[in-house]
């Protein structure tokens, strides 16, 4: 009986050992499909862990390879956490335009809670009474067209400072024997902090000297780099309280720096206004937070000082990275692409010119600048997944089941890519905007690198403002050279993922100062050149390529070797002039090769007339060949030597050269013009008078 029972329960139990598992996981497997089987397509995880490790360090790259296989909406998981990921246009619009109510909640990262951070931010906050207080004041003090136009003398201020920072250090990598070259990023960073510096607090806060700055600068980069650090505790809830990788204690220390150094600052203005006797004329945004006075009904009545500090430590985090972020990826491509490099530099010389500073107001005559700063947000979104949704409900997309809580990515990195909406995408050519309605300001779906719906970035009005500005005056200020050593670095596009996406091996680059009150060289010589007038100069000495060529090079040498236009180069006997202290030698050497250059083209025109003379040559007689026939005839009655060919040759050539001269120049340039057109005319007339004076001479007797 026993051993009846014992090979029963053997011939029974063997083959449940090995089917139960089978079947467990059969209904498992079963049951999960059902429940999933109106998800998006996507790559299958693993138990527990789910989708963790299909992504790596540039998680919008992995998606966007992922979209080749499961199409543009895709469906992962990640630990516990249900995540869709966006991944067209067509997608996007349908996202932003017909579920966004569902999707405007953000996911809050574990690391995000430290100091309650997310209780007081506005990107991170609910969708609700507070986020839309918030969201109402940031609005109307950056987005709002006259109140952004109104600080524009601000941001100027601070973009000029920071040309200044690049020159400084560029001299003083000179100055210790290095090649004067410079790491813009850094200089980027200052200057945008200090642009939010100012409006938030209507205070510099960083000098590249300042300790205070250099401890808040510390701070921040630190908070930035771990609110971005995966975190096995988001995924995986139960660990939550251990915090396993100690992300959120390293961020409780580094937030609480940051967070205390503005808090500063906050109770530093609260003092202020309890002492100030009248109201204050020049409000910056933390006069409007702290002033904030609600009617209770939708949202508080006021807000903490807490979540004051909070707001003001946030528009740090989206506002500065964002923008320098976005221009040293536009300094880049610029630098990779020169054509495009070369057209932009045109454009802002042409409208702008070296004398003037670039004002935020000349930027609706740039188009290219502006095609430029797209076709660079296109390829390069500072935050390319955008900031992650929460879904609110369940909620149906496209034909599938989303449930509740699930994160929504957009991945706006793979969108600008999007080979239906671009032609070749992955080239940067910014002629793809010009003439075209397509802007970034999210109606357009294929380029959204500021988001798009109700959470669409809030300081877009005021980044925008900041990329060109900075990117104008760079270009307009600096001459950019790339070291042999580090073209393949620049060239070199890997990224880095932060708070922003950034290039991982920073853009270093040689500046050269295009310093129009110095004169200057490339300019002016480059506008005379251009303007040097062709038909004058055929007239003058006939169709000979080589003699015009050969002139107009000495005079832009003229005007690069002085670094300006000074009558005296060109004229040193003309002693009413300016002309500097030891430069007389080469005052006189430049003459001496004009001079030079002018006899052989005398000399040439003579061998010529000579050859039409003995049959051998052929041609239509220039001015010179004038002049020349009436020296050879004598017919005048006095003296007309070669000199006095050569100076009728120079005064017509230079006289039509200047006139075509009108605008540009800085002003010291402008009264040497004129002075030197005074100068013109007065010799000619000089001349004129001697002519007609020896000629009436040598009728009289
Ligand atoms: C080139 C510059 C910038 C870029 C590319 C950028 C991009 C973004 C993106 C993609 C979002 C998320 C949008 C979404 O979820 O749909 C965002 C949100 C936000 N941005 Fe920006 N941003 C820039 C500059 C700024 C500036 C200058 C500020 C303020 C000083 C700012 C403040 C914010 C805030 C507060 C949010 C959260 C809005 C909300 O959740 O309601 N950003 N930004």
């Amino acid at each position: 009986m026993e051993s009846w029972y014992s090979f029963t329960w053997l011939r029974v139990s063997v083959p449940l050992t090995f089917l139960l598992p089978l079947l467990v996981v059969v209904v498992w497997t079963k049951v999960r499909n059902s429940a999933t089987k109106r998800r998006p397509p996507g790559p299958t995880g693993w138990p527990v862990i789910g989708n963790m490790f299909d992504l790596g360090a540039t998680p919008h790259q992995d998606l966007y390879k992922l979209r080749f296989k499961y199409g543009p909406v895709i469906w992962l998981k990640f630990g516990s956490v249900n995540t869709m990921v966006i991944q067209s246009p067509k997608a996007a619009a349908e996202l932003f335009k017909n579920h966004d109510s569902t999707f405007c909640d953000r996911k809050v990262t574990e690391v995000m809670r430290s100091c309650s951070y997310n209780q007081g931010s506005l990107a991170l906050s609910k969708y609700g009474p507070y986020w839309r207080i918030i969201r109402r004041l940031c609005s109307s003090e950056l987005l709002v067209s006259k109140r952004v136009n109104s600080t524009a003398a601000l941001r100027e201020k601070c973009v000029q400072n920071m040309t200044r920072w690049i020159e400084d250090d560029s001299k003083a990598s000179r100055a210790s024997g290095g090649s004067g070259e410079v790491q813009i990023s850094r200089f980027l960073l200052l200057m945008s902090f200090n642009v939010v510096g100012n409006l938030m607090l209507s205070r510099d806060l960083l000098e590249p000297q300042s300790d205070k700055g250099r401890e808040f600068l510390d701070a921040m980069e630190m908070v930035m780099e771990f609110s971005v650090k995966p975190n096995v505790a988001d995924f995986l809830p139960f660990l939550k309280w251990m915090d396993p990788m100690g992300i959120k204690r390293n961020m409780e220390h580094h937030m609480g720096r940051a967070l205390k150094i503005v808090a500063e600052f906050v109770t530093e203005r609260v003092q202020q206004k309890k002492h100030a006797g009248t109201e204050k004329v020049n409000k910056d945004f933390l006069d409007v937070l702290l002033e904030y006075d609600g009617d209770g009904k939708e949202g508080p009545h006021n807000i903490s000082e807490r979540n004051v500090t909070i707001i003001i430590l946030e528009m740090f985090f989206a506002g500065s990275e964002t923008t320098s972020s976005t221009i040293e990826w536009a300094m880049v491509e610029l630098l990779c692409n020169p054509d495009s490099m070369r057209k932009v530099k045109e454009e802002i010389n042409s409208i702008i010119g070296l004398d003037q500073k670039v004002e935020e107001k000349n930027m609706d005559e740039l188009p290219y600048l502006q095609a430029v700063v797209k076709e660079t947000l296109r390829l390069h979104p500072p935050v390319p997944l955008l900031v992650p949704r929460d879904a609110t409900k369940d909620s149906n997309y496209m034909g599938y089941e989303i449930p509740k809580n699930t994160q929504v990515l957009v991945n706006a990195w793979a969108i600008g890519r999007d080979a239906e909406s671009w032609d070749d995408p992955l080239s940067f050519k910014p002629e793809r905007f010009l003439g075209k309605n397509i802007e970034y300001y999210g109606q357009h779906f294929e380029l959204i690198p500021f988001g798009s719906g109700r959470r669409i970035c809030v300081g877009f009005a005021l980044g925008e403002r900041v990329v060109h500005l900075a990117l104008a005056t760079l270009i307009q200020s600096f001459d950019w050279e790339v070291s042999n050593a580090r073209s393949p670095e620049i060239a070199d596009m890997t990224e880095r993922m932060g708070i922003t996406l950034r290039k991982l091996v920073p853009l270093k680059a040689i500046p050269t100062k295009r310093n129009s009150t110095q004169g200057s060289p490339i300019n002016l010589s480059e506008i005379l050149y251009s303007l040097m007038n062709t038909i004058t100069l055929r007239a003058a000495l006939g169709k000979k390529k080589e003699d015009q060529g050969t002139l107009k090079q000495l005079l832009k040498e003229v005007v690069d070797a002085r670094g300006g236009f000074e009558v005296g180069y060109f004229f040193p006997s003309i002693k009413i002039l300016p002309t500097k202290t030891g430069q007389k030698a080469k005052l006189e050497k430049i003459h001496r090769e004009l001079d030079w250059i002018l006899d052989g083209i005398v000399d040439g025109h003579k061998d010529r007339r000579e050859a039409i003379k003995i049959g051998e040559g052929k041609g239509s007689e220039d001015l010179l060949d004038v002049l020349l026939r009436v020296q050879e005839n004598g017919e005048l009655e006095f003296p007309f030597t070669t000199e006095n060919v050569k100076a009728i040759i120079l005064v017509v050539v230079s006289m039509s050269t200047l006139a075509s001269i009108k605008i540009g120049f800085d002003p010291k340039c402008r009264i040497y013009l004129r002075l030197y057109k005074f100068t013109m005319v007065a010799s000619y007339i000089t001349f004129l008078s001697k002519f007609i004076l020896l000629k009436s001479t040598s009728d009289n007797t």
